[in-house]
């Protein structure tokens, strides 16, 4: 059997399977979404958002780019957020990235990885001029890889305190919570890293909008 086959043959499985566990799951399920948490991951295949956190469909809305960016002006992920913040209402916001993301190690080379990906990579760049200081102190390369994504979680949870979809959900309703995770492939662990409550305080001046 051809490897896209099993995919198939197994989906089948899962499906029969959890149907005999639960009847009516599909069908119940198929009428309603009401997801508690938006997850922004790294399309990494090793970090599969309801796997590591025991979640179910209908459990975690998700979006997953390389190295779990941010990025003010990607209106794939802006729609996301709109979508989870607005619409589905959910009361949690979750960026995770993992140790030994491929995404953070390419950024911190000087290698030309072409077009597109220089592109993307240049806003990893971008986090690590910003804590530069600290970075470089870091003799081991794994350490300061370590070091990175965490710093990189942190600033793409303050991108999303940046926005004014973010900023308006928090004064009207003061939802949602905003989370910077990390996951460790070695360990199966997610270690928080930062966490922001629903107060503009906590970004600089110049992103607080005072009139929405
Ligand atoms: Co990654």
């Amino acid at each position: 059997m051809k490897p896209i086959e099993k995919l198939l043959l197994e989906n089948k499985a899962w499906a029969h399977e959890l149907e005999a566990e639960d009847p009516g799951y599909f069908k119940r399920l198929a009428k309603l979404q009401t997801p508690e948490f938006l997850w922004i991951g790294c399309s990494d295949s090793r970090v599969p958002a309801d796997r590591i956190t025991g979640t179910m469909p209908g459990e975690i809305f998700v979006h997953r780019n390389i190295a779990n960016l941010v990025i003010h002006t990607d209106v794939n992920l802006l729609s996301v957020l709109d979508f989870a913040v607005n619409h589905l209402k959910v009361n949690h916001v979750i960026v995770c990235g993992h140790y030994g993301c491929g995404g953070v190690k390419a950024a911190m080379t000087n290698h030309d990885y072409k077009y597109v990906l220089n592109m993307w990579l240049r806003n990893i760049k971008d986090v690590y001029r910003l804590y530069s200081q600290e970075l470089d102190a870091i003799d081991d390369e794994e350490k300061r890889a370590d070091r990175l994504t965490e710093l990189n979680v942190k600033e793409q949870v303050m991108h999303l305190a940046k926005t004014s979809i973010i900023q308006r959900a928090w004064k009207q309703e003061r939802r949602p919570q905003l989370h910077g995770w990390v996951y460790g492939l070695k360990d199966g662990l997610i270690k928080p890293v930062f966490d922001m409550e629903a107060n503009q305080s906590g970004i600089d001046p110049i992103y607080q909008y005072d009139d929405l």
